[in-house]
């Protein structure tokens, strides 16, 4: 049975696409049936992995119900998954969704019929906690939160484990940590810091893998190629790589 987890940040520019999309592709690479969902309207997944490339099935279409998720699904080569793609239109979603009945459990209703066919569905969401990300949330047995580590991180994560708490309280659904990615790493004493402050002072797991900075990263969005493809030796992509088992192993 196919089970849901999402990356979830609501501060922007953390990396949760860009370890979403790099751990989805080493699940496939070990045999696991993939499906990643862009729930993002800047589309940033979706760019990463296909360039410029226009879908006419969307995450929007799913959501809104003029579409079934598994006419969204779009296959990518290069990473070994299956994507719903995103388009700028879901930035207007919320206010479409805001009426609707069971506004927070859409995409968790859409996602039912095809969950058995992949071992694991990958969401990747925007840096917001709004209506979007609360679908997510419902739809997932599991979140993991990407951070770069700084004196503000932390209230961050307040923020996240505040709105799960709503989650379960107002909405009757447990989702459980994962545990904390540490991205863009450079050992700085502020850094080393935060980092053993959130190892005290949290009850959620912190993965041992941490992705260093690398401007490698940043060149494998531009050429669409997963980290294991196109830069595997270099200590990001070994990092990713070992994230990933440590993940899901
Ligand atoms: N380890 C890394 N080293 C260097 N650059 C990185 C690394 N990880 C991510 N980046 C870069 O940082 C930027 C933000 O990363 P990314 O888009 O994955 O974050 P995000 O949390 O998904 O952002 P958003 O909140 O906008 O969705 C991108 O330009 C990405 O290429
Ligand atoms: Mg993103």
């Amino acid at each position: 049975m196919g089970t849901v987890v999402s990356f979830i940040n609501q501060k922007g520019g953390v990396a949760k696409t860009t370890t979403a999309i790099n751990v989805s592709a080493q699940w496939a690479k070990e045999g696991k049936k993939i499906l990643l969902i862009d729930l993002d309207p800047q589309s940033s997944a979706t760019r990463a992995i296909f360039g410029d490339q226009d879908f006419e099935n969307t995450i929007y279409d799913v959501l809104t119900g003029e579409l079934e998720a598994r006419d969204a699904v779009v296959s990518s080569e290069s990473f070994g998954i299956d994507v719903i793609p995103s388009e700028i239109m879901l930035s207007g979603i919320e206010i479409i969704l805001a009426s609707k009945f069971g506004r927070e459990s859409i995409l968790k209703r859409a996602l039912a019929e095809i969950k058995d066919q992949y071992d694991i569905i990958v969401i990747d969401c925007s840096p917001s906690l709004g209506l979007l990300t609360v679908n997510a949330l419902i739809a997932s047995k599991d979140i993991v939160i990407p951070i770069c580590p700084e004196y503000f991180s932390l209230k961050g994560i307040d923020l996240i484990l505040e709105t799960l708490k709503h989650i379960h309280t107002g909405l009757g659904h447990k989702i459980d940590v994962r545990g904390i990615i540490i991205s863009k790493y450079r050992s700085r004493k502020i850094v080393e810091k935060v980092i053993s402050d959130l190892r005290t002072n949290y009850t959620i797991p912190v993965f041992n893998n941490y992705i260093p900075e690398s401007i490698v990263v940043e060149e494998a969005h531009h050429r669409h190629l997963p980290m294991l493809h196109y830069s595997p030796k270099n200590p990001a992509g070994m990092a990713l790589a070992n994230l990933a088992a440590e993940m899901w192993s």
